[in-house]
């Protein structure tokens, strides 16, 4: 079976910083390797996407391979046929496949069955890549510390989950900051207990949860495929809004990060998100650095 990347925890700490150190040379321009050379790759969407799909794009040709386009309502996974020869058929055809969808098993399917790599673009429960984009972000940005103290406020959502796999294999002194029925998979949260190196606080009071940090992140209340919860979310979680009063708490060199899209006014005060400590959009273009690195390192 081909390596893939259902989760971060597909990976060790130590290919975590190999895939890192990877970016950076790439982004640098110090090598540019072409690993996907008469090759293609199919993206499959069956959520709507900006980054991950015109970032996974343009990496694929970086990468000397050409990307295909497919929605999940063509494909219509797991109903038209099953999940397994739909990745035996695909790797007939593509170098790799990237995903976006709801169901994590059904990414997980595709990798135990395709002879190819498989990317998570994106399920209900994870967004491996943005959260190794966002550490790559992070790490460009703050001076080199043992264990960042990352602020998460807002809905434990599939961008919680992913932090947490991250805090599962790499020291990070990780607080969630949300209302009491927002919490986070439990099961992603224990395994992350269970890394002696990290550690992990849930609290209902967001400053608790921002005091000296060094990264206050947020995401929408409301994800792809929740929206009918919108109004629900909102009410649920509007104190853990990432405004000015929240920053002040923070470190003063703190970095603010949100995965985008941003629902402005909501989860983040335009205020915070177009200031001096936003890095919103190094995060969006690091989408694609780690994507090309992590897509070189699966094809190696
Ligand atoms: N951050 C992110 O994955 O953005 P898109 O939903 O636009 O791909
Ligand atoms: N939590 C958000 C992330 C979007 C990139 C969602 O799943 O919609």
């Amino acid at each position: 079976m081909p390596r893939s990347l259902c989760q971060i925890t597909d990976f060790t700490a130590k290919e975590i910083q190999e895939i890192f150190d990877l970016c950076k040379k790439m982004k640098s321009g110090e090598i540019a390797p072409k690993p996907l050379a008469d090759k293609s790759v199919a993206c499959i969407f069956a959520k709507e996407s900006l980054r991950t799909r015109i970032s996974f794009e343009v990496g694929i040709s970086e990468l000397g391979g050409t990307p295909i386009y497919v929605t999940g309502g063509e494909i219509k996974l797991g109903q038209r046929e099953t999940v397994s020869d739909a990745a035996q058929v695909l790797s007939r055809y593509v170098g790799l496949i990237m995903i976006r969808t709801f169901e994590q098993s059904d990414v997980e399917e595709l990798a135990k069955y395709a002879s190819v790599p498989i990317v998570n673009g994106l399920t209900d429960l994870v967004h491996p890549c943005q959260i190794l984009g966002d550490y790559f972000t992070m790490t460009e940005h703050l001076e080199k510390k043992e264990r960042y103290k990352v602020a998460y406020v807002g809905d434990g959502n599939n961008i919680t989950t992913s932090w947490l796999n991250l805090a599962s294999l790499i020291p990070i002194d990780f607080r969630i900051g949300t209302a009491e029925d927002c919490h986070p998979d439990a099961e992603i949260m224990e395994k992350a207990k269970s890394n002696p190196n990290s550690k992990i606080l849930v609290t209902s009071d967001p400053k608790e949860a921002c005091a000296d940090a060094d990264v206050i992140y947020t995401d929408v209340w409301a994800s792809m495929g929740q929206k009918h919860l919108k109004e629900e979310k909102e009410s649920k979680l509007q104190k853990y809004q990432l405004n000015s009063s929240l920053l002040e708490v923070a470190n003063s060199k703190a970095i603010v990060m949100h995965c985008l899209p941003a629902e402005r006014g909501k989860e983040i005060t335009e205020e915070v998100m177009d200031g001096p400590q936003s890095v919103v959009f190094d995060e969006a273009e690091n989408r694609l650095h780690i994507q090309k690195a992590i897509m070189a390192y699966l094809l190696q």
